[in-house]
């Protein structure tokens, strides 16, 4: 097999040939007739409403859509509720005691919750958060490891009505508080720790700096998982396992509007604080549902693994959410790749007989580095399909996923989607997509993607130019958290009519989708959004810098690397000491993710006349490209220096 699958690579290289989907593969299939994109298109609505019914309501809806652009309504008038959707709905039928969640803990530890499990622990956790005066409404921040008690309290959130935002446990006390702050939540979710690569991430105590500067906040609710000794303030502070002691198992599920918020998350803008993407439940939950059951081509005996953390839109899109509407068994483990050794994920897979794996390019990357002899020491031969998100996924990852992990027989589905979309918007179907590596090919059924000019004019096949979606879909973010103005600024003021989505794409002569990266100022460092300003604020946040300019610089494994050039204050010395403090500022502010990987002292930035950074050119500089335009320079020599400095830097 491996020598069939090192055949196909070179012809690969050399024909730039496509992988269709095996036999086996169209036979078994969700789906396999092309004829649903044509479907689809005809009447989208129908397309939706039809997913729509294979999921309970209370209510049902009287008209698919209300669309005032750029204000949508989908499922009007429907009243359902997202996690009767997950569990209650499989409680009747033999699924009561198939595996829900699969979790495996850092050191090892593992727990395995059926859905009658999971369906009780999340009832008993609504009736806890209903017992400390949460109600439907209430905003309730979650900041924790990936611990089981994670899904159960964004499941909880969902059964009463209460709109999560879920915050990375590896933000910073800053960024959660921000967050707090900026949802007025009322309970705070978290854990006296987490385990990382062998240490504890002390959760409870960047918690409880956040608090300090969290008015709204009332409880703190805390899951004891390291057992290490945590403060608990008297009245606010509470034990997980003291409150769900004794607590009910009989909490009904609240009947929701379609249009109610199911739950907020941050993410990084190109200017500003972060924003506070909202979704609501119905439309939210027919995306997850449709994507997950065709993308995935999700069956009853599958056992799913997706590696993100709940923290960003794919832990809730496609690790919570989506599996579960679609009765599966969810894979979810706390720790990374490389604890303790280098082949922890193929372990996973070989322990619990994973079939469909779906991670980042960032991860491939780092896989490929490390070499093939680490999943080579694992049974991988229950996989049967793989998908990757976060990031454009270079054709060389691609194959090498496909060849190493897949052992060229399991299709790669590249889907692209972002926190705002909901759910994947453009991706292969496994059982109908002829695979090209490095292209996220087409838009899901039910999805319209162009690629528009400057002027919002489709360009032709064969060009390149700025994704565009041209039709509302059910999983759309619905507006930023308390800033319309911002949600209609941002998505759909930059083209009439269209939203635009910020990235770049071309599309090749039959169609096909080639994603280019973010146009404006957001980076993405291993598949996290992080904008240059928040990070530039962070830098500026310190007495002894002047002025910063952050951009994303290639990277062979993080995608983008963070670059700052760093304007320091008259009469402080640019040390290596200096660098090493900024450097860690910028990760206490904002969180280690954002910790910059270079940074050049710089007497001056390059400035337009109107004072404009023109990050443009400090790209050129860290990339080593040959200087662009550079006649809108105030002070043209500035760039020459900066090469110096650079250059310096790197040696
Ligand atoms: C990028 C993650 C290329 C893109 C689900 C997008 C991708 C941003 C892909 C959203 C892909 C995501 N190919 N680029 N398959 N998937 N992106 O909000 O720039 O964390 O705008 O959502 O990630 O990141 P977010």
């Amino acid at each position: 097999m491996a020598s069939e699958a090192n055949m196909a690579i070179e012809a690969l290289l050399e024909e730039g040939r496509t992988f269709p989907p095996s036999k086996t593969f169209i036979a078994n299939a969700h789906v396999s007739d092309p004829a649903i994109y044509e479907r689809a298109r005809q009447n989208p609505e129908a397309f939706w409403s039809s997913w729509a019914e294979e999921l309970h309501w209370f209510r049902r809806w009287d008209k698919v859509l209300d669309w005032d652009v750029p204000w949508a309504k989908w499922f009007v008038d429907g009243k359902t509720n997202m996690a009767y959707n997950c569990l209650d709905r499989h409680l009747s039928t033999f699924r009561k005691n198939k595996a829900a969640i699969v979790w495996e803990g850092e050191p090892g530890d593992s727990r395995v919750l059926t859905y009658w499990d999971l369906y009780r622990e999340v009832c008993k956790f609504a009736n806890v958060l209903k017992g400390l005066g949460v109600e439907k409404g209430d905003r309730i921040t979650i900041y924790m490891p990936m611990i089981p008690e994670l899904a159960i309290a964004m499941l909880a959130c969902a059964r009463i009505g209460a709109p999560h935002s879920v915050v990375f446990g590896g933000f910073s006390s800053e960024a959660l508080r921000d967050r707090i702050q900026d949802a007025e939540a009322k309970v705070l979710i978290t854990a006296d720790g987490g385990y990382r690569r062998g240490s504890i991430v002390p959760l409870k105590q960047n918690a409880d700096a956040s608090m300090a500067e969290t008015p709204s906040l009332e409880k703190a609710v805390v899951v004891r998982r390291t057992g290490q000794e945590v403060l608990m303030q008297d009245g606010r502070d509470l034990w997980w396992h003291d409150l769900t002691a004794d607590a009910s198992q009989d909490c009904p599920a609240e009947e929701m509007d379609a249009e109610d918020v199911l739950f907020l998350l941050y993410t990084s803008g190109t200017t500003g604080k972060p924003k506070g993407i909202v979704h609501t439940t119905g439309g939210y939950m027919v995306g997850t549902y449709a994507t997950t059951k065709w993308v995935f081509d999700l069956k009853d005996e599958d056992t799913y693994w997706c590696s993100a953390d709940c923290g960003w839109v794919t832990g809730h899109s496609y690790l919570v959410y989506g599996p579960l509407l679609n009765d599966a068994t969810s894979v979810m483990f706390e720790g990374t790749p490389d604890y303790p050794e280098r082949d922890r994920f193929w372990s996973i897979i070989e322990k619990y007989g994973v079939n469909i794996l779906y991670t980042a390019p960032t991860a491939i990357r780092t896989f490929m580095r490390w070499g093939e002899e680490w999943p080579q020491r694992r049974d991988l031969s229950s996989l049967r399909l793989l998908g990757t998100v976060g990031e454009p996924i270079n054709p060389e990852a691609w194959v090498w996923y496909w060849q190493n992990i897949g052992g060229g027989r399991c299709p790669v589905v590249d889907t692209w989607w972002q926190t705002e979309t909901g759910a994947i918007m453009i991706t292969p179907l496994p059982g109908i997509t002829n695979l090209k590596p490095g292209s996220a090919t087409f838009p899901f059924p039910g999805v319209e993607a162009d690629v528009v000019d400057e002027a919002g004019n489709s360009v032709p096949l064969g060009g390149g130019g700025y994704l565009v979606l041209k039709l509302p879909w059910p999983s759309m973010l619905r507006t930023i958290y308390g800033d319309p103005d911002r949600y209609v600024q941002t998505y759909w003021s930059r083209y009439p009519g269209m939203y635009f989505t910020g990235d770049g794409a071309k599309r090749d002569e039959q169609g096909y989708l080639w994603l280019l990266g973010r146009v404006d100022d957001v980076l993405n460092v291993a598949g996290h959004r992080i904008s240059t300003m928040e990070v530039e604020s962070a830098l500026v946040d310190h007495h002894a810098v002047a002025e910063a300019a952050v951009i994303g610089r290639s990277h062979d494994v993080k995608g983008q690397a963070i670059c700052a050039f760093v304007t320091i204050k008259e009469g402080v010395e640019g040390s290596s000491d200096l660098i090493a403090t900024l450097r860690d500022h910028v990760a206490t502010k904002i969180g280690a993710i954002a910790r910059p990987d270079d940074i050049i002292f710089a007497a001056e930035l390059p400035k337009t006349r109107s004072g404009k950074i023109m990050r443009r050119l400090l790209r050129d500089v860290a990339e080593g490209h040959a200087l662009g335009d550079t006649t809108t320079l105030a002070d043209p020599s500035v760039v020459e220096y900066l090469k110096g400095q650079y250059e310096e830097h790197e040696a």
